[in-house]
């Protein structure tokens, strides 16, 4: 009896020491802790614990660490303020170009929004002609792609939510030196963890097949969940090293099997580097 209880407290403590020596690393300082326990808990009793550590860590890196390169975070604001200084924006001003125009070096820091700088102008207006402009557009999992809330235009609330204190941070900051503050913000929020917020449109960009690495057989049940309308999901057309392998091709057919049966309106929008998906839902 003594045994099986000292066994059970000893899992206790290995499980937040190994949630605790993650955090406080260099890499995963900042990272949203109920993201860091969820994958402890997944994780326990499928590794030996002398692996458990390192296992943790790989799927973080599934997670978070392939997608940002966070210590030019700091460099970039620097960027951005000397720019922001030099044009002077007035603000308030979110239709303001030099504001776009400071924030692309910090959106070339995702692979996920570098892709996307080149079709950003037309990217918010083609997905409105089909949802209609929206008040309040919802981003889980948004990473940096909350800074083209400066593309969507007037009138839009903002809402992102992501793993990474660091990022959030600095991602709230550029919306209050822009005077975008109470219009737009990002949280930390895990999407597995978080209610959704009601939204006319809730996106998943680019999110959907890291979902389903996470947790298998996700991803329907989080568009299902979602408390809008609209639902916009995308994938790239091309692999993170550059390589396009028929990838358009494969996510429509993967997508459209993906949500058959649902009695849900879909259009396609072709970009050149991502396919988007415009979901109607019945609510
Ligand atoms: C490929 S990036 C896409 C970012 C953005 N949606 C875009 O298209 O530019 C994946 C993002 O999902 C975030 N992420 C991964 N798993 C998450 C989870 N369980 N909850 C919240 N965010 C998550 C990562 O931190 C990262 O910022």
């Amino acid at each position: 009896m003594l045994h099986r209880v000292n066994k059970k407290i000893m899992e206790k403590v290995d499980k937040k020491l190994i949630v605790d020596t993650i955090l406080v690393s260099a890499k995963y300082r900042g990272i949203y802790r109920p993201t860091v326990e969820r994958i402890v808990n997944e994780l326990v009793g499928r590794y030996p614990v002398k692996d458990l550590e390192k296992a943790v860590r790989n799927k973080m890196h599934q997670v978070w660490g392939a997608y940002a390169k966070r210590k030019n975070l700091v460099k970039h604001s620097q960027t951005f303020q000397t720019c922001t200084n030099n044009y002077k924006l007035s603000k308030n001003n979110i239709e303001n170009s030099a504001i776009k125009y400071c924030l692309l070096p910090v959106l070339k820091l995702q692979t996920s929004t570098d892709e996307r700088i080149n079709i950003l102008d037309e990217y918010y207006k083609k997905i409105f002609e089909i949802t209609g402009k929206p008040k309040i557009v919802f981003e889980p999992a948004c990473g940096l792609n909350a800074l083209t809330y400066f593309w969507m235009g007037e009138g839009v609330k903002y809402v992102g939510y992501d793993v990474d204190q660091r990022q959030i941070d600095f991602v709230n900051q550029i919306f209050v030196d822009c005077g975008v503050e109470n219009r737009a913000r990002v949280m930390l929020g895990d999407i597995f963890e978080e209610k959704y917020i009601e939204a006319d449109i809730t996106m998943f960009l680019k999110v959907l097949i890291l979902l389903e690495r996470q947790k298998k057989g996700s991803s329907l049940n989080m568009i299902q969940k979602c408390k809008s309308k609209y639902v916009v999901v995308s994938f790239p057309t091309r692999t993170i090293s550059g390589k396009k392998k028929k990838m358009r091709e494969y996510y429509k057919k993967y997508f459209m099997e993906l949500i058959d049966g649902q009695g849900w309106k879909v259009e396609i929008i072709d970009f050149e580097n991502e396919v988007v998906f415009v979901v109607e839902k019945i609510l």
